[in-house]
C-alpha cells in the first residue's frame, strides 16, 4: 500500500514528483525513489530507504532533469524496507523502470520461471517479476510495450497499480490496475498520475479514476487511451474532483493529527449539512430514501470493517438494534471473507471505511454480493474503491484525513451511523415522536459541544506529562461508550506505542483485574449515562487495588472527582450520542503521550493510511 506519482508534459517532473510523494506519504513511508528519463532519453533512477527527504537529500547534486517520470514511497510487503528493495525497479536492460503498489501473489513461481532464463534479481520484492517479466515478454514476442504489458499482466495473480517509463518511448507513461487504485489527471498538455487525487488537485480537477483490469496509455501527444486486459477498448470517464488543496496542508498546527483532531466540529456540521434540519425536525439520507424498501426488508444487518472503522461499526449495531429493532452483527472485514459467513439475499451489508480502498473491506463486498447481499458504504474518500463496488451509501464529508491514525473519520462515521439509524426508524415508523425530536436537537448540538471538550487540550497536555512513561494502560467503558474504550486503546497504541487494552467495564473482573496495580494506568469514560452507576462501582474496585484512574466525566460531577486520581470534564448529551463527545479526549490524550515520547505522530512505524494489502 504505497503512494504512486506519475508525471509528463513540458514541466520538470522532479518537483512534481516530489510534492506527490510527500502528499502520499500517509500510504507508506519506509522507502522512496524515482525514476526520471532526461533530455538525452536517459534512464535515471534514485532511490532510498527511509522518508521522502531522505530522498530529496540523495537525488541532490544529481541529474534530476527530464518531463517524464515515475515516483514511490513504499510500505514493504516482501522484502525488508531498504534502498535495493524500494521502487522503481529496473528491467534487465536497464530500459524500463516500474513501480508497483500491491502485492504478486505468484511471484515466487513467476521468478522461478524468469531465474531458469537466465534473468537475474537484485531484490526481495515480488514487483521485481513485473518488471522482468514484461521486458522478457517484449524481447520474446517483439511486440510493442503495451501489448507485452497486457501479455505480462495476464499472467500475474494478486493486486497490482503499476506504472511504467521506457527510454525508448519517453513521452509514454504506461499504468494499469487491479484491486489497487490509480488515478490520471488530464491538465493542459500535460497528464498527472497518482494513488488518489491529492497530489493532483492543484494542477487540475480533471481526473480519470481506473477500473480494475484496466490498462492505460498516457501519451503526451495522443493522450488516454484505456483499454480492458482482455484487449477490449473503454472509453474513459473524466470525472471533476472538488478537492480543496488547503484541506490537505497543517493549516498552522503541528501535526496533521492534532488539526483533524481540531476540525471536528466544522467536520460533523459538513457532515450534516443537507441531511439533518432542525427547522424542520427531520433527517435525510438520500441512500435511505432511494432504496427505502430494501432497507425497510432487511432481516439483520451486518457491518463489515477494519480497525477504527470497525469500533464505529460497533457503535452503529448499538445505534441501529436500539432505533430500528434490527438485529446487527459487526464483523472483522477480514474474518468475515475466510469463514464460511452465512448472508442471505435479505441482509443488508454496512461498509465502512475511511479510505474506501481496504483490501479485506473490499473483498469481503464482493463476497457478500455474491451471496445476494444489498450493500450500503459509508466511506470517507471521494471517488475510492469501495463507493464504486457498493449498491448505494452516504460518505461523510469530513475531509481528507491524512494522520495515519483515524479522528475525524470516526466521529464522521459515528454521525452517519446515527442518521442512518434515525431516519430508517422513522421510515419504519417505529420511533416516537418526541425521542425522534429529541435526538435532532442533541445532534446538531455535538458540534458546539466537541468544542468545549477540545478547550481542554492544554488540561490534557498536562495530564500527558505525567503518563508518558507508562507502559500499559487500560480503557474501560460500558453501553455506548464500550467501543470508545476500544478506540482510546488503539489510538494510544498506534501513535505512542505503549501497550493499551479496551474492555467493557464490567468484564474487567473476569481477567483483566489481575493486572491492576499501583503502576496500571486505567482510563473511564464514566458519563452520566444509564450505566453510570455500575461504572462507578467498576471504578471502586479498581480504586480498592490502587489504579491509577483517569476518568472522563460530566462536567460537575464531583463524587467522580473525588474517587478519581485526574478527572477530564465533558457536556453531557443523551446516551447514543455520547461516543461522539467521549472519544475527543482519547483522541488528545493518546496524542500528547505520543508527543511527549517525541514519536512520529502522523506517521507511526509500521503503519500505514490506506491498507491495500490483505
Ligand atoms: C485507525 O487509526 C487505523 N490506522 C486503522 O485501524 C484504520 O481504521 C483501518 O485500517 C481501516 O481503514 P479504513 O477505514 O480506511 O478502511
Ligand atoms: N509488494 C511490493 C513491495 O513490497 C509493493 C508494496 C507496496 O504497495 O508498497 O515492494
Amino acid at each position: 500500500m504505497c503512494g504512486i506519482v506519475g508525471y509528463v508534459g513540458k514541466q520538470q517532473a522532479y518537483p512534481i514528483l516530489i510534492k506527490g510523494l510527500h502528499r502520499l506519504e500517509y500510504r507508506g513511508y519506509d522507502s522512496a525513489g524515482l525514476a526520471l528519463i532526461n533530455a538525452n532519453d536517459e534512464l535515471n533512477v534514485y532511490k532510498t530507504k527511509g522518508k521522502v527527504v531522505n530522498l530529496e537529500h540523495f537525488v541532490e547534486g544529481k541529474d534530476s532533469t527530464g518531463c517524464i517520470g515515475i515516483a514511490h514511497t513504499r510500505w514493504a510487503t516482501h522484502g525488508e524496507p531498504s534502498q535495493i528493495n524500494a521502487h522503481p525497479h529496473y528491467s534487465k536492460t536497464k530500459n524500463i523502470a516500474l513501480i508497483h503498489n500491491g502485492i504478486i501473489e505468484n511471484y515466487a513461481d513467476l521468478k522461478k520461471k524468469l531465474q531458469a532464463k537466465g534473468i537475474e534479481f537484485v531484490s526481495d520484492t515480488d514487483t521485481e517479476v513485473l518488471v522482468h517479466l514484461i521486458e522478457y515478454i517484449y524481447q520474446r514476442d517483439k511486440s510493442n510495450m503495451v501489448t507485452a504489458v497486457q501479455v505480462a499482466l495476464n499472467q500475474v495473480i494478486g493486486a497490482y497499480a503499476i506504472a511504467i517509463i521506457d527510454r525508448n518511448n519517453p513521452e509514454t507513461l504506461i499504468v494499469a490496475r487491479k484491486s489497487s487504485p490509480l488515478v490520471i489527471g488530464i491538465g493542459d498538455g500535460e497528464f498527472f498520475l497518482a494513488s488518489d487525487a491529492s497530489p493532483i488537485v492543484e494542477y487540475t480537477k480533471q481526473m480519470i479514476f481506473l477500473d480494475n483490469d484496466e490498462i492505460a496509455v498516457i501519451n503526451l501527444k495522443s493522450g488516454v487511451k484505456v483499454k480492458k486486459l482482455n484487449n477490449v477498448e473503454v472509453t474513459p470517464e473524466i470525472k471533476e474532483v472538488m478537492l480543496d488543496v488547503g484541506q490537505l496542508e497543517k493549516g498552522g498546527y503541528p501535526h496533521f493529527m492534532l488539526k483533524e483532531i481540531f476540525e471536528q466540529p466544522e467536520c460533523l456540521i459538513n457532515c450534516m449539512k443537507g441531511r439533518v434540519n432542525v427547522d424542520l425536525n427531520d433527517v435525510k439520507l438520500a441512500a435511505i430514501i432511494d432504496n427505502k424498501q430494501t432497507l425497510l426488508n432487511a432481516n439483520r444487518i451486518v457491518i463489515l470493517a477494519c480497525g477504527t472503522s470497525w469500533h464505529s461499526g460497533l457503535i452503529g449495531k448499538y445505534l441501529i438494534e436500539t432505533f430500528c429493532k434490527i438485529p446487527v452483527d459487526v464483523e472483522y472485514a477480514s474474518e468475515f471473507r475466510y469463514r464460511n459467513s452465512v448472508i442471505s439475499p435479505n441482509d443488508v451489508v454496512i461498509a465502512i471505511s475511511q479510505s474506501g480502498e481496504t483490501a479485506d473491506t473490499l473483498a469481503a463486498i464482493e463476497l457478500a454480493r455474491e451471496k445476494g447481499a444489498f450493500v450500503y458504504g459509508i466511506c470517507n474518500a471521494v471517488g475510492s474503491s469501495i463507493p464504486r463496488v457498493t449498491h448505494t451509501g452516504s460518505y461523510i464529508h469530513v475531509g481528507p484525513e491524512i494522520g495515519v491514525a483515524s479522528t475525524k473519520a470516526f466521529t464522521g462515521q459515528v454521525t452517519v451511523l446515527t442518521m442512518f439509524a434515525l431516519a430508517l426508524a422513522k421510515a419504519k415508523n417505529i420511533i416516537e415522536h418526541d425521542k425522534f425530536l429529541e435526538m435532532i436537537k442533541e445532534l446538531s448540538l455535538i458540534p458546539d459541544k466537541i468544542r468545549e471538550v477540545l478547550k481542554h487540550n492544554d488540561k490534557i497536555a498536562d495530564l500527558a506529562k505525567i503518563f508518558t512513561y507508562a507502559r500499559n494502560f487500560i480503557y474501560l467503558g460500558r453501553g455506548y461508550c464500550f467501543p470508545v474504550a476500544l478506540e482510546g486503546a488503539l489510538k494510544l497504541k498506534e501513535i505512542s506505542y505503549i501497550h493499551a487494552e479496551g474492555y467493557p467495564a464490567a468484564e474487567m473482573k473476569h481477567g483483566p483485574i489481575a493486572l491492576i496495580d499501583e503502576e496500571m494506568p486505567v482510563v473511564f469514560i464514566a458519563t452520566q449515562n444509564s450505566l453510570y452507576e455500575k461504572v462507578v462501582s467498576n471504578m471502586q474496585e479498581v480504586k480498592a487495588r490502587k489504579g491509577r484512574i483517569i476518568a472522563i466525566v460530566n462536567k460537575g460531577d464531583h463524587k467522580l472527582q473525588e474517587l478519581a486520581d485526574y478527572c477530564i470534564e465533558v457536556p453531557a448529551t443523551v446516551d447514543s450520542l455520547e461516543p461522539l463527545i467521549t472519544s475527543i479526549p482519547m483522541q488528545l490524550l493518546a496524542y500528547h503521550i505520543a508527543v511527549c515520547k517525541g514519536k512520529n505522530v502522523d506517521q507511526p512505524r509500521n503503519l500505514a493510511k490506506s491498507v491495500t494489502v490483505e
